[in-house]
């Protein structure tokens, strides 16, 4: 029998949904029925022709410009989301940017900006969000982190450290938040083909192909639909975990 996910009615958050992963997952929350919000940064145009392309679906779709750093530009952007859309059932913490280098080359700034997108920027929203998500009486959020905040990755420890620092922060807020009837998870992807990684050097992908045991890379949909999983009634009992979406990279 076919499962479907079916969205209708309900209300998501994505940051950084103007490429990659969270673009995915603007359009394959939008086909299963929510409407969305989602932010941006840079890409303005591009964010503007996602939000036409995935209203095609018959649903709301909000694109709002923010740095996920800013912990008051976060408030507001939860605060238009729920004005906007009436609610706010789900939190898709995707943003999220890398600046590598060794630790003896790393500069205070390289540190600071990794940290402040990639780890508080997960904070601010959750900050934001979940005072009107407790009061709704439940609800899922999904924070991406990464297989290398598992197992550490040479010339990431910006990175890494905050990744690693999102699968704490999943695990504690989980605990919080159980309660209330939300459940928190992250998904850990391996290498997924995206604008991010379109920049990385060719050794990072050949590498990367060697580990990955379904042989290919990732496609941003991949992770946006095991995201749709975490936040359907599939997974109401599924809280605090790490889901890998590497196709085995990391086994
Ligand atoms: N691709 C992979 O192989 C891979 C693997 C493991 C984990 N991940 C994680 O998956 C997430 C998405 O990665 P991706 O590959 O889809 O990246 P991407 O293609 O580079 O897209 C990043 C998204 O995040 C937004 N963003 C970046 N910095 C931001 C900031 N300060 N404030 C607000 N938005 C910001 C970008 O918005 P603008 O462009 O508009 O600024 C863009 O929409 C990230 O958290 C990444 O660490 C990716």
């Amino acid at each position: 029998m076919a499962v479907e996910i079916n969205m209708a009615g309900k209300v998501v958050l994505i940051t950084g949904g103007s490429m990659g992963i969270g673009k995915a997952c603007v359009l394959e929350f939008a086909a299963a029925g929510a409407n969305v919000a989602f932010t941006y940064r840079k890409h303005e145009a591009e964010a503007k022709a996602i939000a036409e392309e995935a209203s095609q679906a018959g649903v709301k779709v909000l694109p709002l410009k923010a740095d996920v750093a800013d912990h008051e530009r976060s408030a507001e952007v939860v605060e238009e989301t729920i004005f906007e859309l009436g609610g706010l059932d789900f939190l898709i913490n995707n943003a999220g940017m890398n600046w590598d280098g060794v630790i003896w080359k790393m500069s205070e700034e390289q540190w600071d900006r990794v940290i402040e997108v990639d780890l508080k920027g997960c904070f601010n929203f959750l900050r934001a969000a979940t005072p009107t998500m407790r009061e709704e009486g439940g609800g899922s959020i999904v924070n991406i982190t990464s297989i290398n905040g598992l197992r550490g990755k040479f010339g990431q420890s910006n990175y890494t450290a905050a990744k690693g620092g999102v699968i704490a922060l999943t695990k504690t807020v989980a605990r919080e938040l159980g309660r209330n009837d939300i459940n928190v998870n992250a998904i850990a992807p391996g290498l997924i083909e995206t604008e991010m990684v379109s920049e990385a050097p060719d050794s990072v992908k050949e590498r990367a192909l060697g580990e990955i045991v379904l042989g290919r890379l990732g496609q941003p949909a991949e992770v946006a639909r095991v995201a749709l999983f975490l936040c359907s009634p599939l997974a109401r009992h599924v809280t605090g975990q790490v889901l890998n979406v590497d196709g085995g990279q990391l086994i």
